[in-house]
């Protein structure tokens, strides 16, 4: 029994110290490009938020459900002329209009934050 105990408390440790570990890394973004905590924040935004339409990494869990073929954001983030200025303001703006086809994007409703945290995550899927 105190063996056992012993255990599981070796391996509530181990999880710890692994949980632990994994917040220290410095974080990878899915290019290779190490991030920073506000585009990382982004890249959690765009997978939760924007995948359900876009490309958002090569590794999203699924692919975009939306059968309309959107940009990618690699392909956003490497067309000329791109900032983190730009992709907020349409990012904020942008509005879905009903009768309007192919379909415009309906507004993410994000706050000024999030929105600049996923510009600058886009923003750093551009090919270097
Ligand atoms: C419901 C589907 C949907 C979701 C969710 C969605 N988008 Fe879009 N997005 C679109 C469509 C459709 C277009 C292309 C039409 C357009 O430009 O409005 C687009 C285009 C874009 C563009 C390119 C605009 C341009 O100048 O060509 C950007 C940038 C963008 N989306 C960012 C985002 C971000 C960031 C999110 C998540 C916060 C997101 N999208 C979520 C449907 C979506």
């Amino acid at each position: 029994m105190i063996a056992r105990q012993i255990s599981l408390r070796a391996v509530a440790l181990a999880l710890t110290v692994v949980v632990l570990c994994a917040l220290c890394t410095p974080r990878v973004s899915a290019a290779g490009a190490p991030t920073t905590p506000e585009a990382a924040r982004g890249e959690h935004i765009a997978r939760l938020v924007c995948s359900a339409c876009h490309v958002v990494a090569v590794d999203q869990e699924y692919p975009p459900l939306l059968k309309q073929v959107t940009p990618s954001f690699a392909e956003i983030a490497n067309r000329p002329g791109v900032s983190v200025e730009s992709l907020r303001r349409f990012i904020t703006a942008t509005h879905w209009d009903v009768d309007k086809l192919p379909m415009s994007m309906p507004n993410p409703m994000l706050t000024t934050e999030q929105a600049n945290a996923v510009s600058r995550y886009i923003l750093r899927l551009r090919a270097h």
